[in-house]
């Protein structure tokens, strides 16, 4: 008031009446303000004078609607009993209203009175909750309630939300009042984890709240089915990876791995896992007949099942499992075997047949086939599957290095090499083991002891193409072969 009579003191007359209007337009200040459920506000009592410029005569006060809840006269506060103490707070400096711990019902008209002076504040408040307390397990979806609370009528609120990637989201309604608006956001991804926002807008009265919101999707970082191909007797390891440490998942956690041979078969549990709220990780191998590893140096938050030498009929589907309060998420991966075989075994005499079989323990997708050639071989050498077909066979009556390969979208996926001789006299062999990536590879390959008769000539070609084959396998490190040898 003083600040406003010193002014008025100096103002030249014809400014007079236009400056007494703005003072009782002043002296009924209206304010809006919005809040959050769970958060808290500072209401202004705009234009008050900082504590210690304010005369002591001045009669201080704090109403909601007409209950008073705080009241300063000669400089003493009072607080009434609506005044609720763990909640509300008195900024003395510049006397404004702090409440903490907001709820929808603290919505209303907030009215400080100094002097003549009355600043009324409408709080608007907004709740905003999700489902499950906003932890979810991949493919759920989470429910969203948005709640609001005035004093006068509720507006008709737009809501815009964002995902962790700031991708807008689609929000579909399930159900809407102006009290309160449903709404389910999309399946999750594990990805999906982190803060997303809900904007909410409003024209009238005016309203851009960004309310921002955590989702923790507990999930695998593999996809939902992936298929992994391998030779029959090669090392495979099968591993999940959780996504458990990036999201700071602080749950405790189930699980277990499952193998079915087929989509029928009744399921063997491998293994079942804990997580605990730390993040440490407890396996139990639960099958005896099952020849398989855990393997003990892993990354973090990853299980494996190691099959050391995987039998042909090993393949079918592998399930891990994710358990959470009585919900379940899982990843399945497909292992399927290739093997190979020839009809008859051993050395390929001169103009005789032989017949080799290339088969995958599964049908595959429908991009996959499997390929048998020759190499270094010409085009009739080569012989391709017909969709659907899990076998190929080749009748063969030339010698050399044949390949199986499986082909998926025109990407070898993996390949089986047979070395098939020309008929001779054996009498002795060597094997030659090499170990390449931890992956141990045994290559059995014929020696020369040749009979008498054969020429040097003939010898020195033979051993030629030994080396030939020797380094065709070494460069092809990812592959396995296997020899038939004659005594
Ligand atoms: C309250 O007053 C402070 C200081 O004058 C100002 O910075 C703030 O923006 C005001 N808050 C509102 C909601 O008007
Ligand atoms: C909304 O606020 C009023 C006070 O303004 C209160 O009486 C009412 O209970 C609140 N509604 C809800 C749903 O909390
Ligand atoms: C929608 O909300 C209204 C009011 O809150 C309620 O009466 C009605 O049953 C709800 N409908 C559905 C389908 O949930
Ligand atoms: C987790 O697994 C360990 C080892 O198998 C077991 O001792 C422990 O009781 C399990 N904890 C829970 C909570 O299942
Ligand atoms: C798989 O085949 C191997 C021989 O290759 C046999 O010893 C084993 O019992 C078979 N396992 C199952 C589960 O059929
Ligand atoms: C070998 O196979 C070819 C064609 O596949 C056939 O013409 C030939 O008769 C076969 N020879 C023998 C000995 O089976
Ligand atoms: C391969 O030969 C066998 C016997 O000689 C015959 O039964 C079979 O049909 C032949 N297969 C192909 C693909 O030519
Ligand atoms: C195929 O031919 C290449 C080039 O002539 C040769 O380097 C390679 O050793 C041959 N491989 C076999 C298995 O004969």
């Amino acid at each position: 008031m003083e600040s406003c009579s010193t002014a008025v003191s100096r103002t030249p007359a014809a400014f007079l009446l236009l400056h007494l209007g703005l003072i009782s337009s002043m002296a009924h200040q209206n304010e809006f303000q919005t809040g959050l459920a769970g958060g808290e506000v500072t209401l202004n009592c705009t234009g008050i004078l900082p504590d210690s410029k304010l005369p002591q005569e001045t009669v201080v006060r704090w109403k909601y609607y007409d209950t008073t809840l705080w009241r300063m006269e000669k400089g003493t506060p009072w607080k009434t009993s609506a005044f609720i103490t763990d909640r509300f707070d008195i900024k003395m400096q510049y006397k404004q209203l702090w409440v903490q711990n907001l709820k929808l019902s603290d919505a209303g008209i907030y009215t400080c009175e100094y002097g003549s002076h009355k600043v009324r504040t409408s709080l608007h408040i907004f709740k905003l909750m999700i489902s499950l307390d906003g932890h979810f397990l991949q493919n759920e979806v989470p429910e969203l309630i948005l709640m609001q609370n005035s004093s006068s009528p509720l507006p008709d609120l737009r809501i815009t939300l964002f995902d962790s990637n700031n991708n807008r989201v689609t929000p579909e309604f399930q159900n809407k009042s102006r009290q309160k608006y449903v709404v389910n956001l999309k399946k999750l991804e594990a990805m999906d984890s982190g803060t997303w926002v809900c904007q909410v807008h409003s024209d009238s009265p005016l309203i851009d709240q960004n309310i921002p919101f955590a989702v923790k999707v507990l999930g695998f970082q593999n996809p939902d089915l992936e298929r992994k191909y391998a030779t029959v007797d090669s090392t495979v390891i099968l591993s999940w990876r959780l996504n458990s440490q990036q999201i700071k998942w602080k749950e405790g956690f189930t699980g277990q791995v499952n193998w079915k041979q087929e989509k029928s078969a009744n399921p063997h549990e491998l293994l079942d896992f804990n997580v605990t709220e730390q993040g440490q990780l407890h396996e139990t191998k639960k099958s005896s007949n099952f020849l398989f590893e855990i393997p003990e140096r892993k990354p973090e938050s990853t299980i494996e099942v190691k099959l050391p030498k995987v039998h042909f009929n090993y393949s079918g589907q592998y399930q891990c499992q994710l358990e959470y309060q009585g919900r379940h998420v899982q990843s399945k991966i497909e292992l399927v075997v290739m093997k190979v075989s020839a009809k008859p075994v051993g050395p390929l005499s001169r103009g005789a047949n032989m017949t080799l079989t290339c088969q995958v323990s599964g049908p595959l997708p429908p991009n996959a086939y499997l390929r048998w050639e020759r190499v270094n071989g010409t085009k009739k050498d080569i012989k391709n599957s017909e969709q659907n077909e899990f076998k190929l066979e080749v009748n063969i009556s030339a010698a050399g290095l044949w390949s199986c390969h499986l082909i998926e979208d025109s990407d070898r996926k993996i390949s089986f090499h047979y070395h098939v001789e020309e008929a001779a006299v054996w009498t002795n062999y060597v094997i030659i083991g090499a170990s390449v990536g931890g992956s141990l590879l045994v290559f059995a390959l014929g020696c020369l002891c040749i009979i008498s008769g054969t020429s040097w000539q003939r010898r020195r070609q033979r051993a030629k193409r030994m080396a030939q084959a020797r380094q065709y396998l070494l460069e092809n490190k990812m592959c396995q072969c296997q020899h038939r040898l004659k005594k």
